[in-house]
This record gives C-alpha cells, sequence and structure tokens, in this order.
C-alpha cells in the first residue's frame, strides 16, 4: 500500500471510475484559519442539500450554519468532544445537522435520520465541487446544542460538518497529523455487495 504524504491530494483508489468530486472528497482536520467562504459558495453548498430526495419530500432536515468567529460557532465548538475540539476551530464554517424526527402534529418520520444523512451527502460533494472540504462529526454534546440552541421536541441534532479550505498538515499535533496522512481504507466491493440469490 502506498503512503499518501501529499495531502492536497488524497484522491481515493477506486476499483470503478467515479466523478472527480466522489473520488476527491477526504475529511481533513487541518483547515486554513484565515479562509472565508463566500456566501454565494455557502448557499450553492445548502442549495445541494436542499435538492437532496427524501420520504414523501418531507425534507426534515434543518441546518445551523455558524461562521467562523460568531458567538454561534462558539457555542458548537465548546460543545465538541476534546479531540475534536483541538482542530475543528480552523474551520471556515460549522454546520450543524438536525433531523426532524415528527412532523407538526406529531407523526413520526422513520426516515428523517436517513434523508438527513443524504441532504448532508450531498453538500459535501458540492463542497468538494468549490474547491473546499468537509469533516463530518459525531463526537460532540448533542444535547448541549440542543439546549443552547433552544430547538424543539421534534429535532434531533444528529452530527456537525466542518466546511472550508484545506489548511497545512503542519499546524496539527503529532497524532493528528499521522492520521492526517494515513492510508485511506475501505472495504472491497464484494465485502459489502451481495448479489441476490
Ligand atoms: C457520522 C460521522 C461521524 C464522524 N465522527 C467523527 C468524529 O467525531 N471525529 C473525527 O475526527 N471524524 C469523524 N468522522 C469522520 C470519519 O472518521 C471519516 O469520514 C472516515 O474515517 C472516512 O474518511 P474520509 O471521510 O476521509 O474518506 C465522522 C464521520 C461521520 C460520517
Amino acid at each position: 500500500m502506498t503512503l499518501v504524504t501529499d495531502v492536497t491530494s488524497r484522491k481515493a483508489a477506486t476499483e470503478a471510475p467515479l466523478i472527480d468530486p466522489l473520488a476527491d472528497r477526504w475529511s481533513p482536520r487541518a483547515f486554513d484559519p484565515d479562509a472565508v467562504v463566500e456566501t454565494e459558495t455557502l448557499r450553492t453548498v445548502l442549495e445541494a442539500a436542499r435538492w437532496a430526495p427524501s420520504a414523501n419530500n418531507s425534507q426534515p432536515w434543518r441546518f445551523i450554519v455558524a461562521r467562523r468567529g460568531t458567538a454561534a460557532f462558539t457555542t458548537i465548538h465548546d460543545a465538541m468532544a476534546g479531540f475534536n475540539k483541538e482542530w475543528a476551530d480552523s474551520a471556515a464554517v460549522l454546520i450543524v445537522n438536525i433531523a426532524e424526527t415528527a412532523d407538526a402534529e406529531g407523526r413520526p418520520r422513520p426516515w428523517a435520520r436517513y434523508d438527513l444523512g443524504q441532504a448532508v451527502a450531498h453538500l459535501t460533494v458540492q463542497a468538494q465541487h468549490e474547491g473546499l472540504h468537509t469533516h463530518q462529526m459525531g463526537g460532540f454534546d448533542a444535547q448541549a446544542i440542543h439546549d443552547a440552541f433552544e430547538l424543539p421536541g421534534n429535532q434531533e441534532v444528529v452530527s456537525i460538518t466542518t466546511l472550508g479550505a484545506l489548511g497545512d498538515v503542519d499546524q496539527l499535533n503529532e497524532v493528528l497529523r499521522e492520521r492526517e496522512v494515513a492510508p485511506r481504507q475501505r472495504m472491497q466491493l464484494e465485502e459489502f455487495v451481495t448479489v441476490g440469490r
């Protein structure tokens, strides 16, 4: 296996051809601490989420978007687990990914988390196409964010996406630096695809 040390290109070694934003996407921890995501670009990235499919077209995703330097950014960053706190403050934007798990009448939306994940996936691919990077995380206190933003009971904080421009790997501590350049691994297709009997 080849060790990838050029973190500007961590292109996936795919077994079948992919469109560039999918092959190029990876999750860095070194974001450029000075980069700003233009409002137009941010809108484009969120527009990709908007056009994701969802059960019954219910669109049960909600996003809290916070730019670096704002109080909302600090609130979200404060809720992160230490390991994530260490690197995520260099991202230009933090996005809290929320699933609305029941409608206004209290009827459950069983696919809300699935739909949210799909919307986030669209967002990450569009971000890559815009020359940006994303890194999703589950390591944070979801209840703290729910409380801080006074979210209603039918909204579940599921994950956070960091969004920004790629930074310098040397800004990371040694442990994170090693992970940043470690070989990217995936299961083989045969391990997770079953051909119907
Ligand atoms: C739901 C979810 C939760 C994740 N949680 C974390 C996390 O807390 N901290 C972290 O550094 N990365 C986290 N990741 C990033 C994954 O570790 C990463 O996507 C995976 O290792 C594949 O690497 P790649 O995105 O570069 O292809 C998370 C990703 C997802 C989708």
